[in-house]
């Protein structure tokens, strides 16, 4: 397996990787996935999590210690950042400590962007998730994911459903599904949270049903409370009357459709229990594809020590 060019890198969103890169960490997730040898990095990276997380952070660590890596969690109540020292400042004492690679976890939309602009010195960048913004790293587990669960991306017709205008999950898994060919995107949700804009081969509805028709894939998705004021809050037994995923909504679209939700889900809100546990959800297999699209992530990230990894 060819690997990427070797040089510090950052991942900040999936349209900031070139197609090769894609294509090399998605083949390399589901080879990792499949039992290949990893590579042993000899690195320091830093979790800094500004936002609850539990599947991301753990998987980021998880995936760092079986590369041999050292991977130190900073508790950002109990650091200097509670005392008011900028990211930036931060970014550079960590690496002044030989941190290689922060992984960034930030509430406020871009500030992964605006760091890697101001950075000043060698450290790479892992975006976790900012704000509504982007999170590259679930877009290619969710693409590896289904892809090893039998569905071809290319052609597919995908129902995201939910929260779209606040979910950095919605416009990253949006780009990566259309990189790998997908035939159409069906964003749906209330109104007021759908996008002003799409691009191309993307269309909005605020129809349940239409979305699900005929489906290969369904993407559910969590509201983000933490994002909204507070009174525009949906009745959580409304909302799921209204736009939560059931096996009836299923049986519209097509046979062997795959659910994913990118987690932490809240059921009987966007999903009920039985399509959560159901035959054809695949959330827990996202859980356990993100360990490896984490290392995948890390061996790209790390890519001059690739001599050391196989294939
Ligand atoms: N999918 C996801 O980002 O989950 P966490 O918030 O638990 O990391």
């Amino acid at each position: 397996m060819a690997g990427p060019e070797a040089g510090r890198r950052h991942l900040l969103d999936v349209d900031g990787l070139d197609d090769r890169d894609l294509a090399w960490l998605v083949r390399r997730t589901r080879a990792l996935a499949a039992g290949a040898p990893a590579a042993a990095l000899d690195r320091t990276v830093i979790n800094l999590f500004f936002e609850p997380s539990t599947r991301t952070r753990v998987s980021f660590e998880l995936a760092a210690r079986r590369l041999g890596m050292r991977v130190v969690n900073v508790e950002l109540e109990r650091s200097s950042s509670a005392k008011g020292e900028s990211l930036e400042d931060t970014a550079a004492t960590l690496a002044a400590m030989g941190a290689d690679a922060l992984i960034i976890r930030h509430p406020e939309t871009g500030r992964c962007h605006r760091l890697a602009e101001a950075l000043s010195v060698d450290l790479g960048l892992l975006n976790a998730g900012d704000g509504s913004g982007h999170h590259p790293s679930q877009a290619l587990l969710d693409v590896a994911t289904l892809e090893a669960g039998g569905v071809a991306l290319a052609g597919a017709r995908i129902a995201i459903i939910g929260d779209i205008v606040r979910s950095r999950v919605a416009r990253s898994d949006v780009s990566a599904f259309r990189r790998r060919g997908a035939a159409e995107i069906r964003l749906a949700g209330p109104p007021d949270w759908l996008p002003e804009t799409v691009p191309s081969g993307v269309r909005r509805t605020d129809n349940l049903i239409e979305a699900v028709t005929d489906a290969d894939v369904v993407v559910m998705l969590r509201i983000q409370h933490e994002r909204m004021d507070h009174r525009a809050w949906p009745d959580a037994a409304g909302y799921h009357a209204d736009w939560g995923l059931r096996p009836e909504h299923l049986e519209l679209a097509r046979p062997g459709c795959r659910v994913l939700h990118p987690g932490p889900i809240n059921r009987g809100v966007e999903i009920s229990d039985a399509v959560a546990d159901g035959p054809q959800s695949l959330i827990l297999d996202q859980v356990r594809m993100g360990v490896h699209a984490r290392m995948a992530i890390f061996e790209w990230l790390f890519a001059a020590d690739r001599s050391a990894a196989p294939g």
